[in-house]
């Protein structure tokens, strides 16, 4: 059989990597999809420097849509992400009737609900294993591996740079501002690091495993997002001495009142093999009510891990090329049509338990009063830490850091709470609070 033509859009990193290994394991992944895969052409706008990465192995060109337009591509590679152009140009390779691999977890997360049914419509598959933690097979686990279950919860790292971050403070006692420099000069952030730091990349892609695990639409605008740039060494640090790491984690999770979708900092117990998870790598916990708690893991970003999905994509679509789109798997791991509506709980009513950490007048009764109103609310302690004056101020010191881990409360309950403690006169700083996930 004919080879099947791939087009690319916008040829950098991943691009090159998909052409590396396309070719270096062309043969067995002839064997593997049943006849060959080629990228025939390229699109960018940098054509000398694409020329130079597909060094003759297809025709490049500055324009696009000469890609899209070509009859002879079945399938187009979108890897130019934002959501500008490449929202445009998606659009376009569905509605021409060609299948669309992209690796754009911004694009999906927010403008995922036309795309898709616009894909739909035309019965051409959109693929995107590449645009959740890179290499790590996790869209093709949720959607296949797992479907017998009924999925509970997930919880990942699932962005390296903001881990690697992590590892640094922890390692080396750096505060953020230090560890993100440092990530920079090593190449792990970018120049522009928010949507890194402030935890937008990683809550793309949770909305995109929550879709999935539980059969809603995507929808990033009801996540939560919070990042990592008012993380402390000092509480890395008290957090180590209670048996905890911190990490970045995406979560979803199904409760009875609806589904929590969150990305924030968290405490997770150091024996968990997810708070092991260090430097740039990427790891997600998926529980399922008949296999119970799996965990993958690997390379989340990088020319060959994230070539790696793109070409599983590709040959997943040469498979089925021939297929009647109703047999093929659904994208969303759900038919369309049997997707739920089932609301995104706003963080108020999430129940969770919390590292809370207050600094305050070394005197007689803080912690008695502390606990109180904490008591009046219904919200049960779990442990309590608190460091000599000296070791915090220096000698001769009147202000310590108290740290309290709570069972678990809803937020909003702990919230209305800390803002009485906050006014407690010997609470002389704003409290720290981190939420704490278990795992088990
Ligand atoms: N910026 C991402 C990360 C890589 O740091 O994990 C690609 O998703």
């Amino acid at each position: 059989m004919k080879p099947i033509k791939i087009g690319l859009l916008g040829i950098g990193t991943v691009g090159g990597g998909v052409f590396e290994v396309l070719t270096r394991n062309q043969e067995e992944i002839r064997r593997r999809a049943g006849r060959g895969i080629e990228i025939a052409m390229v699109a960018d706008l940098n054509v000398e420097r694409a020329q130079q990465i597909v060094a003759g192995r297809a025709q490049v060109v500055s324009d696009a849509r000469a890609v899209i337009a070509n009859p002879d591509i079945d399938i187009v590679i979108e890897l130019i992400g934002g959501y500008g152009i490449a929202k445009q140009l998606a659009l376009e390779t569905i509605a021409a009737g060609k299948h669309l691999v992209t690796a754009n977890k911004a694009l999906l997360a927010v403008h995922g609900t036309e795309i898709f049914a616009a894909a739909h419509a035309k019965g051409v598959t959109v693929a995107f294993e590449a645009a959740v933690a890179g290499g790590v097979p996790i869209i093709k686990a949720l959607r296949e591996g797992l479907t017998a279950n009924r999925i509970q919860w997930i919880a990942g790292i699932i962005n390296g740079t903001t881990n690697f971050i992590l590892s640094e403070m922890r390692d080396k006692g750096l505060d953020f501002d230090a560890a993100l420099k440092d990530a920079q000069r090593l190449g792990y952030a970018e120049a522009d690091p928010t949507f890194d730091i402030e935890g937008i990349d990683a809550a793309h892609k949770a909305t995109i495993m929550s879709a999935i695990a539980f059969g809603i639409p995507v929808q990033f605008d009801k996540a939560h997002v919070e990042g990592i740039t008012r993380l402390t060494a000092q509480d890395i640090k008290y957090a180590e001495q209670l048996g905890y790491r911190i990490k970045l984690l995406g979560i979803t999770k199904r409760v009875a009142q609806g589904i929590e979708l969150r990305v924030h900092p968290a405490l997770v117990p150091a024996r968990r093999l997810i708070a092991n998870v260090e430097g740039a790598m990427n790891a997600v916990v998926v529980h399922g009510d008949a296999v119970g708690t799996t965990l993958y893991y690997g390379k989340g970003a990088g020319s060959e891990p994230t070539a790696s999905a793109v070409i599983a994509d590709l040959v997943d679509i040469t498979r089925l090329h021939t297929a009647d789109p109703a047999h093929r798997v659904p994208s969303l791991a759900f038919h369309p049509d049997a997707l739920s509506d089932v609301r995104i709980l706003p963080m108020r009513d999430v129940v969770t338990s919390y590292y809370l950490r207050l600094r305050v007048a070394d005197e007689t009764g803080v912690l008695a009063r502390v606990a109180m109103l904490m008591a009046d609310a219904g919200i049960s302690i779990d442990a309590v830490l608190q460091r000599e004056a000296d070791e915090i101020g220096g000698e001769g010191s009147t202000q310590t850091d108290l740290i309290i881990l709570t069972h678990d409360t809803r937020e909003g309950t702990l919230d209305d709470a800390l803002v009485k403690v906050q006014a407690l006169p010997s609470v002389l700083a704003p409290i720290v609070r981190l939420r704490k996930e278990e795992l088990a």
